[in-house]
């Protein structure tokens, strides 16, 4: 049976600034049996898309990405935050739902034409996936889809890649 992830995701009011409903997911990483059929159900999405790669935003996009490219057996490659990585970055920076964000990846994480999925928690006004997709267009790779656990479709997040291949477990208007 379908399982209803959002029993198991928690609204926050008010948080981190009011006026935000912070969805919070780690009621599902603490249960093994949650976060391996959520992590499942994001594997099956980037083998549909014939991924070659899993790119996560840091930081919920390494708890979400990870196991999704174990599981596909691909490797995974992390866009952090500034000064995190040692070797030489690509920097893009974008708004998001609050606050803004700037990632960087190193410049030989990606092969060329390599086949990517991004992974990340949520997709709010899409600024994270915004990034994460320019810097693996510079670095040569082609982003075939975009994972997340939920997506606030309010936001129009989606409306901002109409060529971009979008899946979420979960909705929130
Ligand atoms: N990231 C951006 N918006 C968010 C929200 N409403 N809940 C959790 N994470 C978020």
């Amino acid at each position: 049976m379908a399982i209803d992830f959002k029993k198991y995701i928690a609204s926050v009011q008010d948080f981190p600034n009011k006026g935000i409903v912070f969805r919070d997911i780690t009621p599902i990483l603490q249960d093994g049996d949650l976060y391996r059929q959520a992590t499942h159900k994001l594997a099956e999405y980037a083998k549909s898309r014939d991924a070659e790669v899993i790119v996560g935003p840091e930081a919920r996009g390494f708890i979400v990405g990870c196991p999704v490219a174990t599981e596909l057996g691909v490797g995974f490659v992390p866009a952090r935050k500034p000064h995190k990585l040692p070797r030489e970055v690509e920097s893009a920076s974008y708004d998001l739902e609050y606050g803004s964000n700037v990632l960087e990846m190193h410049k030989d994480a990606i092969k060329p034409g390599q086949k990517v999925v991004i992974c990340d928690d949520l997709m709010a006004t899409a600024g994270t996936l915004h990034a994460t997709k320019e810097l693996v267009e510079r670095l040569g790779g082609e982003v075939v889809g975009a994972a997340f656990y939920i997506e606030l479709p309010d936001l129009k997040g989606r409306e901002k890649f109409p060529d971009t291949d979008i899946y979420s477990l979960v909705q929130y208007h």
